[in-house]
Order: C-alpha cells, then sequence, then structure tokens
C-alpha cells in the first residue's frame, strides 16, 4: 500500500486541539494520565481488574488462556450470568431507577425501572423455556427499536441461549439466510415497525424467511402498530400473550465465561456474511469498562445512543454495557427527522440527556438539515459527544462539538467493529487533548499498530494496515461454524496481529487517524456491507449479466453504492430496468444496500487476468481523472463507462 493509495489519504495533518474541559477532567471517571501506561506494563491484571467490576458466581482461574491462538479465551473457569449483571445485581440500590426512557415514534412512551426490566426479561425467559429453548439454545430476534428487543435479548442471556438479532431494515432473504447459518429454533419479531411514519412488515418478511428455515418451531410476534399479520396455528404466538402466561421467577443461572452471548452477522469480503462469535464474561468485561471510561459514566447522566439495537453499536451500548453500568438511557423507536428535523433534540433536551453517541452520517444530515433545529432546544446538559460507524471529518465534528455540545463537550471519534466487540481506540474525555478527525489512541489494555506489507511497523505519519498485537477480552472468538475463516480473515496476513481491515496513520504525537476499509468491504451510512454481497444480489436478477460494485465518496452517507451492470443478451436497458434492480437488490438484502447509482455498460474494466478493476470504477464514480491503466485488457471501456456514468446518476430516495 502505498502513499498514493486513496484509503490512505491524510484527513487532516494539523489544526485545533481542544484539551479537556477542567471541570470534565477534575472528576472523571479516569482522571490519571499514567492510566495507559499502568495498563500497557501489565494488560491482564489491567483487564482482572475491570473484570472485577462485574459480579461472579465463581471466580475464574486463568484470565487469558492462550495455548491455542488465535482461539483466544479469557477468564476460564469463571462463571457469571450476563442478565444477572444487567439487572438483579442492581435491584438492590436501583430497581425504581429507569433503565430505559422508551420513546415511540408516533409519540407514545415508556418510562423502564430496572425492576420492571427485570420482571419482564424472567417471564420471558421462562416462555422461552417453555418453547423447548435451553442454555446453549438458538434464538433469532427481528424487530424494530421496542423495549421487547432487549428483553428478548435478556432473557436469552438469562438462561444461557444465544442470540442473534437481525437488524430491522434487513430483507426477508437475509433473515432466512441468518437464521438457518445461526441455527434457530425461535424467532422474536413483531407486527410492524414504525419507520418515518410508514409501517415496516416485519411479520410479513419474517413469514417469508420462515417459509425457508424448517428448523424454526416458533414464532414471537410483539404486537407493535397492531396492523393485520397472517398468522400460521401452532408456529405463532404473541409476545403478551406468551409473557403473561409464563412463571414470574426465573432464577439466573451461572454460565461459564465462555458461554457464547450472541453471533452478529457482518459482512465480509465474500458474499456470505460472517456471523462473528462473542461470548459471556470478556465481552460484558470489555463493553462494561468501556463504556464507563469512554463516556465518563457518572451516577447522574443521562444517556443516549442514538444506534439500532440491530447493530453492534446497540448491542455494546444501548443494552449490554450501560445496562451492566445501571445507567439510565434514553432508547427512541424512529427516524431522526420525524415527524420534524429536531426529533432528537426535542427528547434530549426533555430528558436531559449529558451523553450522547451517533454516527457521522447522522452527524452530516443533521449539519445539512440546519443549525436552527438544535438551536430551538435547551442542549445545555450535554457534556460529552461520542461519534461511531466511520471516520468523522474535521468539519463534522466541529459542528456536533459546536451545535449539540454548546461548544464545550469533547467529541470522542471510537473506533472499534462487530469483531472487537467493544470499542478499542478512543480518547478518553477527562484526559485526551482531542483532534478533530483522530480517534485519539488505543484504550489502556488495548494494543494497536500501524503495521506496512511486511508486517513492521511504519514510520510515524504513514499510512498502514492497523492490527492489534495482543488480545482482548470482548475480542470476537470464532466465525459461528467456520474456523477457518476466522483465522484466514483476521490471523493470517501477518502472524501473531489481528487484521482488522482499516488503513491508518500515526501521527507525529502517537494520535490514530483512520483511513477507511482497506479491502471490498463498503461503508454507507455507518452500515457494513461487501461490494460482493451487492454484486451478487443484482447478478441474481434474471435481466443482468455481471455487475461490479464501489463505494463512491458521498458527503452525508460516507460511502455511497455505485454498481456497473452488464446486462443479458437482448435485454433493453431503460430507466424503468434501473429502478427494478435498485428494487431487487432492496429485496434480496435490504433497502441500506439499493445502489444510488446504476450504470448500464456494455462491458466492465478488467485486469488482463479477468480482474475487475474497482478502482478505475470509484474513480468514474467519483469523477475523479481515471487511475492507472497500464493493466486494463479493455481500455476504452473505462471511456465508454465515464460517458455513461455521466449522463445520468441515480439518486437514493
Ligand atoms: C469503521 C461498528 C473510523 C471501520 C462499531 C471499521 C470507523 C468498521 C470508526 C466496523 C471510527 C467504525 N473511525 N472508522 N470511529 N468506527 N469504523 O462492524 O472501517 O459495523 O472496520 O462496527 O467501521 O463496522 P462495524
Amino acid at each position: 500500500m502505498g502513499h498514493d493509495d486513496p484509503a490512505i489519504e491524510a484527513l487532516q495533518q494539523d489544526g485545533v486541539q481542544y484539551p479537556p474541559p477542567p471541570a470534565l477532567a477534575a472528576g472523571a471517571v479516569v482522571s490519571d494520565p499514567a492510566t495507559w501506561e499502568r495498563a500497557a506494563a501489565d494488560p491482564i491484571a489491567w483487564w482482572e481488574e475491570q473484570a472485577r467490576h462485574l459480579q461472579w458466581d465463581a471466580p475464574w482461574t486463568r484470565a487469558l488462556d492462550d495455548d491455542t491462538p488465535p482461539f483466544y479465551r479469557w477468564f476460564t473457569g469463571g462463571q457469571l450470568n450476563v442478565a444477572a449483571n444487567c439487572l438483579d445485581r442492581h435491584l438492590a440500590e436501583r430497581a425504581d431507577r429507569v433503565a430505559f426512557h422508551w420513546e415511540g415514534e408516533p409519540g407514545d412512551r415508556q418510562d423502564i425501572t430496572y425492576g420492571q426490566l427485570h420482571a419482564r426479561v424472567s417471564r420471558f425467559a421462562n416462555a422461552l423455556r417453555d418453547m423447548g429453548v435451553e442454555r446453549g439454545g438458538r434464538v433469532a430476534i427481528y424487530m424494530g427499536m421496542v423495549p421487547e428487543l432487549p428483553i428478548a435479548m435478556l432473557a436469552c442471556a438469562r438462561i444461557g441461549a444465544a442470540h442473534t438479532v437481525v437488524f430491522g431494515g434487513f430483507s426477508a432473504e437475509a433473515l432466512r439466510d441468518r437464521m438457518v447459518d445461526f441455527g434457530a429454533t425461535v424467532l422474536v419479531t413483531q407486527d410492524e415497525g414504525w419507520r418515518a411514519g410508514k409501517r415496516v412488515q416485519l411479520k410479513a418478511n419474517a413469514d417469508a424467511a420462515l417459509d425457508g428455515a424448517p428448523g424454526v418451531h416458533h414464532a414471537v410476534v410483539c404486537r407493535r402498530t397492531g396492523g393485520d399479520v397472517a398468522w400460521t396455528e401452532g408456529r405463532d404466538r404473541w409476545f403478551h400473550e406468551v409473557e403473561e402466561a409464563a412463571h414470574p421467577d426465573c432464577p439466573a443461572e451461572p454460565m461459564d465465561a465462555e458461554q457464547m452471548l450472541y453471533a452478529l452477522y457482518t459482512s465480509g469480503t465474500t458474499g456470505k456474511p460472517k456471523g462473528i462469535v462473542h461470548t459471556s464474561g470478556g465481552y460484558l468485561t470489555g463493553v462494561a469498562a468501556t463504556h464507563r471510561m469512554v463516556f465518563d459514566l457518572h451516577d447522574d447522566d443521562i444517556y443516549w445512543c442514538a444506534a439500532d439495537i440491530g447493530w453492534v453499536t446497540g448491542h455494546s451500548y444501548i443494552v449490554y454495557g450501560p445496562l451492566a453500568n445501571g445507567a439510565t438511557s434514553v432508547m427512541y423507536e424512529g427516524a431522526p427527522g420525524f415527524p420534524e428535523p429536531d426529533r432528537l433534540w426535542e427528547i434530549a433536551s426533555r430528558h436531559r440527556v449529558s451523553i450522547l453517541y451517533m454516527a457521522p452520517t447522522a452527524i452530516r444530515m443533521f449539519m445539512k438539515w440546519g443549525d436552527e433545529y438544535p438551536a430551538r432546544h435547551d442542549l445545555s446538559s450535554i457534556r460529552v459527544l461520542g461519534s461511531v460507524g466511520e471516520p468523522i471529518n474535521p468539519e463534522a465534528w466541529e459542528w456536533y462539538r459546536q451545535h449539540i455540545g454548546g461548544g464545550t463537550a469533547p467529541v470522542v471519534d471510537t473506533w472499534w467493529q462487530t469483531e472487537t466487540g467493544s470499542i478499542m481506540i478512543s480518547p478518553l474525555p477527562g484526559l485526551s487533548t482531542l483532534k478533530p478527525g483522530s480517534a485519539s489512541g488505543p484504550l489502556p489494555g488495548i494494543s494497536a499498530r500501524v503495521v506496512g506489507e511486511d508486517g513492521q511497523e511504519v514510520p510515524r505519519g504513514q499510512g498502514g494496515y492497523l492490527v492489534m498485537d495482543r488480545p482482548w477480552p470482548s475480542m470476537l472468538r470464532t466465525i459461528l461454524g467456520d474456523d477457518q475463516r476466522f483465522v484466514d480473515t483476521y490471523w493470517s496476513r501477518f502472524p501473531g496481529m489481528y487484521l482488522a481491515g482499516d488503513g491508518c496513520r500515526v501521527d507525529a504525537d502517537g494520535d490514530f487517524w483512520l483511513l477507511g476499509r482497506i479491502d471490498d468491504v463498503m461503508n454507507v451510512s455507518g452500515h457494513r456491507l461487501s461490494t460482493i454481497e451487492v454484486e451478487s444480489a443484482l447478478v441474481d436478477h434474471p435481466s443482468v449479466a455481471e455487475a461490479a460494485v464501489v463505494g463512491r465518496k458521498d458527503p452525508i452517507t460516507g460511502e455511497a453504492i455505485a454498481a456497473f451492470v452488464i446486462l443479458r443478451d437482448g435485454v433493453h436497458g431503460d430507466e424503468g430496468l434501473i429502478a427494478t434492480l435498485r428494487d431487487h437488490v432492496a429485496t434480496q438484502i435490504g433497502p441500506i444496500a439499493k445502489p444510488a447509482s446504476i450504470v448500464l455498460t456494455p462491458d466492465l474494466p478488467k485486469t488482463r487476468s479477468g480482474k475487475i478493476m474497482r478502482r478505475l470504477l470509484r474513480d468514474v464514480s467519483e469523477h475523479r481523472q481515471l487511475g492507472d491503466v497500464t493493466t486494463l485488457a479493455n481500455e476504452e471501456v473505462v471511456a465508454e463507462i465515464a460517458r455513461e456514468a455521466a449522463s445520468g446518476q441515480h439518486q437514493d430516495d
């Protein structure tokens, strides 16, 4: 990877710096600047110290088992229950404390206390047992952002069953594939979800998915909108009915630290999504510790992570981290701009939110909507802001701090992945001097480096591959059912090091600048999608012969999906067909995967060995001067594609 690689473009060399606000620094959760050094001196002891914040039923006998790398195990011999740590443990002192200030998109509200959450989780855990789910069982969850979603997750944890949450924006096919791969026997879903005033047909999608997933014997349906849904007797049951019928007491059982808590599917460089496996003790240690330190969590904070639980951010920082810490959170069901562009700011000011965490794509959208919307509301309670999911451009960072953070709140730019389970690279708000666009450095206990092709650390200022050269407790344990892919994907390029798949540069001060993916994974509005996944969906359509997909830069979504399609002989291409193809991708994967533009082309630029030259297509999509074409077999094609592309871009709805 050279300096001219577009993935390794410097974002911002020098510029403004923001030291921590003195008041925050004075009372910060982490206030000792020697913390990083202390953790680095003995990382295992550091993580043991963090694990002791949890409640263990049996102590671990070995903190890190590294006998068979890269299959690391943490806190072996130890036993705990994740749900007991998130709920029961808080009952003595904070049963009446609100866990979630929940708000539905239509405006309905519920304050759910720890006591109430505990009661509902206990009943639903028994309901799952009544459906044959035991320790080690598998439950799929396909829901919108309703309280029953975390309830279902915690109920699984309570009885030692693993869950896989499938984002509610995914299609029936995506849901089916995940349920089958996961081996789910029960699906928890809902009638419909609310999104921007429209009804999302969750149950109808689930029905279609269940047709191809014969191993799923029960579907539990949460009633949300009350819309009509088809019903399969014997298989389908209402959430509220099974919950009511279940026994109220469900003692939390001690589980092994390495018991699977969940698998979450994410895109890799092939068409088949991979089930990233997380276990119990190490994962909970990681998310609880980072949630406390990175957001400087205090007892009186009102915390809001405005992500969807369908992604890892929601798993770690809406459900498990905040609940393990006994925090009070806001949880919102719907679209950020509904019914008005100031919806989030109205909610934030009403609840006096003090910590807010969201994705750069949302921040850029709010910027576009205008300063007047946050200005309508009193956001003075906000003291820490977080960003996650993609590199945040300095302009958006400054806007966030200024217009949402009152010009004083530190912005913690948190780098991590589905695979890492918890935040890895981030400032600590009471200690770090912030540079807009930089994620500062590895958190205490984390060891990250930037290496070149040869696996050697590159000099500061130079771009390279981001790797972790030490295991950490919340790391993925494997890819479900595919240990070999786990080894190949993450551990084989540089032996002994975890390959993150991101480009990175460390500046002269030691601060990390994330530079985007180095592989064929796109990041659209903070959602990971592989180019191959979208290509497969396109080629699946009978009129398509071949397709190539690239992520082109987009001012709002970070990257936008640009597709190039060769039609089968005799198929007539027009605007109608392009619309059909875009819809086809939405049906195959989900609306988030809909290409922003599709260019119909007679051919694709390929190397002499037949590899599609994505770099060139990206150049075409971004209207840049074309890159190197010397290895290209069909040079004239590029000019033709460029002409086609210039004649019309089809923006997303
Ligand atoms: C990207 C989301 C730059 C990165 C938690 C990573 C980021 C991928 C940042 C993981 C950040 C996430 N700065 N890039 N602060 N946070 N990324 O699995 O490319 O959905 O590899 O996890 O998002 O996406 P995932």
